[in-house]
């Protein structure tokens, strides 16, 4: 069979990002361009500077990427792009790209849900087998996915309020960590002891979360402290909420591993690079017998890798957007 090279863009962020993938599974050459150095100074992505760094840098990454591959515009089979959801204006500079260079070259443009991408990032490790399990853990999603199938996702359940990498960044500025929040945590968490008396939240029979809760307890604790004029042990915080957060993610993904008598679990998005999380979940895999994969670190946050592995399958089932395709900052995965 003849392969099949699918041009990526992602943008959906402040990670300018494009990739070439062959067959969904090979990363032929991917390009990242992170900003988080220049976000650093603010405490957190603004997203004015975000798209303006985007239409920077767009045109240089893809004349890397090509360098890099080897490749012409020509070589490649279709592009593939994240229409949504993320930050409207950052979307849009990867979109814009996309479209020109899907017209100028007449090839099919496919639009990535970007958490599709999350969830396909594990295909560039092992090809997906299903039914399987997704639990995606991001910055803006907290979710459990049943996949019967290539590209088919039903939500079993979700975070109710704070998603759970937007609670470690909360939490990180009250601790006064610096930006980004969520790996710094991670780190203080491998050092520290779990001395804080933290809830479990939302400990229910659904496969819904919360983490607002949470969250809302570490900032009490943390007044209360300040007003006895005590000082909070940061380390021990982050272990202490760490583990009530793996504790409650690995918990609702084990029950449904159970009760849909699941073979394979795929854990997707930037919360997939937790240590603390990332431990667990390879103790519950060898004791419960289930298949886990997890992505690599560098397919773990925003990369167009993921989305040209989610673009292939796409393609496949005929998902082929006109010129008029628009961003959309919020999407439902489908
Ligand atoms: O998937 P992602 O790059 O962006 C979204 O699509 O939302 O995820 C970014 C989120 C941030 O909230 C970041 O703090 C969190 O993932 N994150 C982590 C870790 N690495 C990234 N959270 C906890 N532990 C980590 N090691
Ligand atoms: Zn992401």
């Amino acid at each position: 069979m003849k392969d099949t090279y699918i041009l990526a863009i992602e943008s959906s962020c402040d990670e300018t990002s494009m990739s070439i993938i062959k067959n969904g599974t090979d990363d032929v050459a991917t390009i990242i361009l992170s900003q988080m150095d220049t976000h650093a100074s603010f405490g957190g992505v603004v997203p004015e500077i975000a798209s303006r760094m985007h239409v920077e840098s767009i045109t240089m990454v893809l004349d890397d990427l090509l360098t890099k591959a080897n490749m012409k515009l020509d070589d490649v089979d279709a592009i593939a792009v994240t229409y949504g959801p993320g930050l409207i204006g950052s979307l849009l500079i990867g979109l814009q790209c996309a479209k020109t260079l899907a017209m100028i070259t007449k090839k099919p443009l496919i639009p990535v849900h970007h958490i599709a991408g999350h969830i396909y990032a594990n295909n560039l490790v092992k090809r997906l087998e299903f039914p399987l399990l997704a639990l995606v853990v991001s910055g803006g999603h907290t979710e459990l996915v049943y996949m019967k199938e290539d590209y088919s996702f039903e939500k079993i359940g979700g975070t109710l309020d704070d998603a759970v990498g937007e609670a470690y960044d909360k939490v990180a500025r009250v601790i006064g960590i610096p930006y980004p929040g969520g790996p710094n945590v991670d780190k203080l968490a491998h050092v520290g002891k779990d001395s804080y008396n933290l809830p479990l939240p939302l400990d229910d029979d659904t496969y819904n979360f919360s983490f607002s809760g949470l969250k809302s307890a570490v900032i009490n604790l943390k007044h209360n402290l300040d007003q006895r004029g005590e000082k909070v042990i940061p380390e021990d915080l982050a272990t202490s909420f760490q583990n009530r957060v793996v504790e409650i993610l690995t918990k609702k993904t084990l029950k449904a591993i159970k009760e849909y008598n699941i073979k394979h679990l795929i854990v997707a998005g930037g919360v997939a690079a937790n240590k603390g999380l990332r431990e667990r979940l390879e103790v519950l895999s060898k004791e419960n017998d289930f298949e886990l994969i997890m992505p690599p670190m560098k397919y773990c946050t925003d990369n167009a890798a993921m989305i040209g592995a989610a673009g292939f399958y796409a393609y496949q089932k005929g998902r082929i957007a006109g010129l008029d395709l628009n961003a959309k900052a919020t999407d439902k995965l489908q």
